[in-house]
Formats: C-alpha cells, structure tokens, sequence
C-alpha cells in the first residue's frame, strides 16, 4: 500500500456557503499502480488529487503514505517530503517562462543534494526519455503544447518520485498529441514501476488508466 485515503472530507467556505467539495472518500492506492480519477466538472477531482500531494488539508479523514500520517507532518518536513517523493504535472503545465527546457527539468534537483554533474546526468536522461533532447535550449514560448507537457513530465519525474499526481494532463492537448503523452506515461510506469495517479474527464484517455475511480458530487461512485 502506499496511498490509504480514511474518510475524507473537504468543505470550503465561499462566503457563508459551506461547499462540500469531498464528502467521505476512502482508497488505497498501491505502489506501481496506474490510476484515473474520472469525473464531471466539479465533483472534487482537484480538491481530491490536491490533498493525496499534501497540497491542501483536508477537513476532516486522515491520509496516509506507507506509514506515515500526513496530517501529522508540519509545512516543513510536508514539503521536504513532497519533494522527495512526489512529481506533479498540471492541467496548463506550470512551466517558468524565462527558463529554457533544460533549466525547468533541473528546477526540483536543485532543492536536493545533487552535484552539478549528477543534475546535468539526469535532466539529460529524462528529456531524452520523453524525446525531447533536440529542444534543451527552447523556452516554453518555442515549443508546442504536446512539447511543452513533455518538458513538464520530465521536471515531474527527474527526481525519480515514487507517486506522479496528474490533475487533467491531457486537457490542453488535441487527442492525438494527449493519447502521446498518456502512452509517454503509461511506458514510464512499465519500465520504472512508477505509481501514476491522474485525473481526466475525457474518456479517450481512460483506457491508459488500470484502474478507474469514477466521482460523482463528491463521493466515489464506483471503482472499475
Ligand atoms: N478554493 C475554493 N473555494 C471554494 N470552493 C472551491 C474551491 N476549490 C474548489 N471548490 C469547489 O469544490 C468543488 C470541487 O472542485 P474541484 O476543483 O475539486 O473539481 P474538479 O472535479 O477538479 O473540477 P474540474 O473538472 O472543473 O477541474 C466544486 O464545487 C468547486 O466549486
Ligand atoms: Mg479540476
């Protein structure tokens, strides 16, 4: 196991309006998993995907990692871990603008212990894992949609994080360029057993996934 979700529950407060954005979900992920949250606009994907990062609190429920409990980390040691264990690819990509392909995949490495030559090692091997060895020296400005979410998952992976989260990764993508980036991960988590957690509403991209967990309003509504 190395995601266990116990009864969460996020409510944020838009004014005086309780929203209900999760209202009791419990899961476990295991390691090496390829797993798609599947969900209409709104039934809490983000807010769900947010809180297995440690990006957001939840309300109540308790979230563990192997065997520790999230909740009991302190902003600190909660980021050090995320950097440690995590990579994360976002919907419109995240990218700095002013840093070239090379300087965006090295970002997460310079907040570890890595020695210049052990970081170029790396960014090096990654941007050609994803093809992307031509275009070290582009901005995110040169480079293509497909191209830039690719720079994205090589920053995601380069620290070689445990979990991947992907909170709608295809969704500024045409079909064929997100089928390309999904497959991209799919051969990521075959050949270095890394887990991938991403949600979508697009049902194209479903079929990459092994397991899906469809939410509705809130709630898991079934698991497939
Ligand atoms: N910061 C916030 N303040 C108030 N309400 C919020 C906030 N973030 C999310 N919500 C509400 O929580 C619910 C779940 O939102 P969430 O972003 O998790 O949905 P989603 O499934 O990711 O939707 P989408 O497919 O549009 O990205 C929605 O009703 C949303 O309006
Ligand atoms: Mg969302």
């Amino acid at each position: 196991m190395l995601i266990k979700l116990e009864d969460i529950h996020k409510d944020y407060m838009l004014g005086k309006v309780k929203i209900q954005a999760l209202r009791g979900v419990s899961l476990q992920i295991n390691t090496g998993e390829m797993l798609c949250f599947m969900g209409s606009s709104g039934c809490g994907k983000s807010t769900l995907l947010n809180i297995i990062g440690g990006i957001d609190g939840a309300t109540s429920g308790k979230v563990w990692y192997k065997d520790q409990e999230l909740n009991r980390l302190n902003d600190k040691r909660l980021s050090r871990w995320r950097n440690q264990h995590l990579g994360f690819i976002f919907q419109n990509f995240n990218l700095v603008p002013v840093l070239s392909a090379y300087e965006n995949v090295e970002q997460p490495l310079l907040l570890g212990k890595f020695s210049r030559n052990e970081r170029k090692e790396r960014v090096l091997a990654m941007l050609e894992l994803v093809g992307m060895s031509e275009h070290i020296q582009h901005r995110p400005d040169q480079l293509s949609g497909g191209q830039r979410q690719r720079v994205a998952i090589a920053r995601a992976l380069v620290t070689q994080p445990e979990m991947v989260l992907a909170d709608e990764p295809t969704a500024s993508l045409d079909s064929t360029t997100g089928q390309q980036v999904l497959e991209l991960m799919q051969k990521i988590n075959e050949t270095l057993s890394t887990t991938f957690v991403f949600s979508t509403h697009d049902y194209q991209v479903t079929e990459y996934a092994k397991r899906i967990v469809r939410l509705s309003d809130g709630l898991i509504e079934g698991v497939a």
